[in-house]
């Protein structure tokens, strides 16, 4: 399955002193731990487990699972016995074991330039050990759901760290989402918390996240669910912002949020108003002051549940996808020291939001079990202008940067000058995640950013996949433009036809694995039949991901996109059924298709059909309230970049409509295909002559 030799032809390296003291220096070096890795993985991933500290060992197999729903139930188990704290792992361990205490975790750079933070390790624990007990004293045990919808600060990676130090289960919502969604997850994982802050700023947009958490908690009384507590960081109106996160807490400052009209205000913008319910909210400083900061962490089971994250579901209803404590750890931080080449005196930095997996596993979970050092972003890459990311790239003398497609053609559009305003040399690894690269992105990234020094890891996972599971390493493997290259360790690819026969050689089909790795999620919480229906029905035996994939004749495996009716806009999944239940919620809509068109830097915008009700006429007020709507019902990431009125849709005779047609009209592509089985063919012609043409 992995070539015998790496092709010498046509294919990029970093420049040669990468491979100095690298973890895995040569691709011979790669396909020997790979064998080992599929062929013993108890011994592979035993070894790796030795790093950390378990409570009490582990007894029989390391994994044992099965992926065969005609032989029983999925189940994948890790180290079965074994009992541990991620928490302690990612932070006692590193102050006290590894006495990396005085080390910096994070360089917190707000969104405006010269808000900033430095974080240590001890700050870090000393945090989260006394807001792990502000949780206890809210009612919070093992096994409680909490649900997160706070920006990019510091204290989110506390207060996740917090509930994984009690064994109480995150369920972070990306503060992207709208009250709507918040309210959905809070109650699918019957949430008993709530943890938010008053605001954020993104670029010179304030957020006001309290007034959404607010009306999240309604909705949730609304639907006879009640939430509790509702425990809220004053982020906005903080102190200066050098106040760091461990200073006695006599001296931190706990006014009532309601105080804070007349507070501080973060250089030229205003800090929102706060309702302030005394029922419900609770103000996050004032309780950090009643409490200790010694806090025993929960000994945990390693199969017991570390968090919860939503995904977009083909059906419309977001997916609770579980991941536990001990695989998700171990894979995690193995990902992390292999894929990005992780040494003790790097600076790390990854621009994904926390709200994401990428953020989970590549901001909090694998840099902080490596004793890593990393630069958590509340900004965007354009604000307050489009050299901010190589500024500070600059300031903090970034080795391995992380990032995604989209804001790499965003930033491309601009040219190589904003990028050259600034030095990067000290730049070694960059990385890529969420969706296909282009090749011209690739290029400009491997040649612009990395001043072709600096090898691309393209890679590939899932929220699913808890971490990395396609990926070259920076020293070992030959880089293909827009290649995700080779598997992970203890990661068995396959590429499947539609009757379920795997593919040899040259092929292209569905992305399938054979078997788990420790990172795998384990169930879609409270519905596993929903998680063996979606992962592994089509194809008995194999986990499939949903993504087609081509192999090349080098044995590159090479992602072509979603094969089901998901879309990838700014590498975030967006459900199709989702949009469209949600335009079909407004009176006038009878009927609505979503489909996406290509997009050159989203890489798909989202084209959405509507057949209104009888009477109704399609203008640009209702077409600014349809994307009121969504964006209401999701979130701004799912705002509609078209909206065609559609009289009527192309449908078969048997009523199903054909999204294929659909996308070749959004696109403006006359070549339509075998079209005989449409019902009414001249809704086609209809269509194209209405289409969006306007350029998003
Ligand atoms: O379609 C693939 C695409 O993103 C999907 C997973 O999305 P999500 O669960 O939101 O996680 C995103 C961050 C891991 C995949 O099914 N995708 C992700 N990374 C890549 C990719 N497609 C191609 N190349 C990648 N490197």
């Amino acid at each position: 399955m992995i070539p015998d030799k790496a092709p010498k032809d046509d294919v990029f390296h970093g420049a040669e002193e990468i491979r100095s003291g690298a973890h895995v220096p040569t691709f011979e070096k790669y396909k020997e731990m790979y064998m080992q890795s599929v062929q013993d993985p108890d011994k592979f991933w035993g070894d790796m487990a030795k790093e950390f500290f378990w409570k009490t060992k582990h007894n029989g197999r390391f994994l044992d699972y099965n992926f065969d729903v005609t032989k029983g139930d999925i189940f994948i188990k890790c180290m079965e016995g074994a009992s541990t704290n991620v928490c302690y792992n990612v932070l006692d361990r590193n102050v006290h074991d590894r006495k990396l205490g005085d080390k910096v975790a994070f360089f917190w750079e707000g969104n405006e330039p010269g808000d900033e933070l430095t974080v240590t390790y001890r700050e870090l624990l000393n945090s989260v050990c006394r807001f792990a007990n502000v949780l206890k004293s809210q009612g919070v045990k093992k096994g409680d759901r909490v649900a997160i919808y706070m920006p990019m600060v510091v204290e989110l990676v506390v207060a996740m760290l917090a509930c994984a130090r009690i064994g109480a289960v995150h369920s972070i919502v990306f503060a992207g989402f709208s009250a709507e969604s918040l309210c959905e997850r809070i109650v699918d994982s019957q949430c008993s918390l709530l943890i938010t802050a008053d605001g954020f700023y993104r670029g010179d947009k304030l957020i006001n996240l309290k007034l959404l958490a607010d009306e999240a908690v309604q909705k949730c009384r609304d639907k006879g669910f009640s939430l509790e507590t509702c425990i809220v960081l004053k982020h906005l109106s903080k102190e200066a912002p050098e106040t760091s996160l461990s200073s006695p807490p006599a001296k931190r400052p706990c006014p009532d949020l309601q105080e804070t009209e007349t507070g501080r205000v973060r250089k030229t913008h205003p800090v929102p108003q706060v309702p302030w319910n005394p029922k419900v909210d609770k103000c996050w400083h004032t309780l950090m002051c009643e409490v200790s900061d010694e806090c025993e962490p929960e000994w945990c089971a390693s199969e017991d549940p570390l968090f919860i994250l939503y995904t977009s579901g083909s059906t419309g209803k977001p997916k609770g996808v579980l991941h536990t404590i001990s695989g998700y750890m171990i894979y995690t931080a193995a990902t992390f020291k292999l894929v990005f080449d992780h040494r003790p005196d790097d600076i790390y930095w990854c621009t994904a939001d926390i709200g994401w997996i990428t953020g989970h596993s590549y901001i909090t979970y694998g840099p902080l079990a490596n004793g890593a050092t990393s630069v958590l972003f509340e900004g965007l890459p354009t604000y307050p202008d489009v050299s901010r990311m190589w500024q500070i790239v600059d300031k903090y003398h970034v080795s391995k940067f992380y990032t995604a497609p989209t804001a790499i053609r965003l930033l491309m559009k601009y040219g190589s000058e904003p990028v050259h305003k600034y030095k990067r040399d000290s730049l070694k690894v960059l990385g890529t995640v969420g969706e296909p690269i282009n090749p011209e992105a690739w290029q400009w990234y491997f040649t612009v950013v990395g001043d072709s020094r600096c090898p691309i890891v393209d890679t590939f996972w899932q929220t699913e996949t808890g971490g990395h599971v396609m990926t070259p390493l920076p020293a070992a493997t030959p880089m293909k433009p827009g290649s995700a290259t080779f598997p992970f360790f203890g990661v068995v690819p396959a590429i499947l036809n539609e009757s379920g026969e795997e593919l040899e050689g040259t092929s292209e089909g569905y992305l399938v694995f054979k078997q788990p790795w420790p990172g795998v999620m384990r169930t879609v919480y409270g519905n596993h039949g929903r998680f063996e229906s979606t992962y592994f029905k089509k194809f008995p035996g194999y986990y499939v991901t949903g993504d087609g994939c081509r192999r090349d004749e080098d044995g590159y495996y090479w992602i072509t996109g979603r094969i089901d009716d998901m879309l990838n806009v700014s590498g975030h999944l967006l459900s199709t059924a989702e949009v469209e239940s949600a335009l079909v919620g407004h009176e006038a809509v009878a009927e609505a298709a979503v489909v996406g068109r290509p997009h050159p830097v989203k890489g798909e915008s989202l084209y959405c059909f509507v057949t209104l009700c009888d009477g109704v006429i399609f203008n640009r007020t209702l077409e600014a309230q349809l994307k009121k709507q969504v964006r209401e019902k999701i979130g701004a990431i799912a705002t509609p970049d078209f909206i065609q009125d559609a009289p009527a849709l192309p449908k078969t005779r048997s009523g199903k409509i054909m999204r294929r047609v659909l996308r070749k009209i959004a696109s403006g592509e006359r070549d339509l295909g075998d079209i005989s089985t449409l019902a009414d063919s001249s809704v086609v012609e209809q269509l194209f002559q209405n289409r969006c043409c306007s350029a998003v």
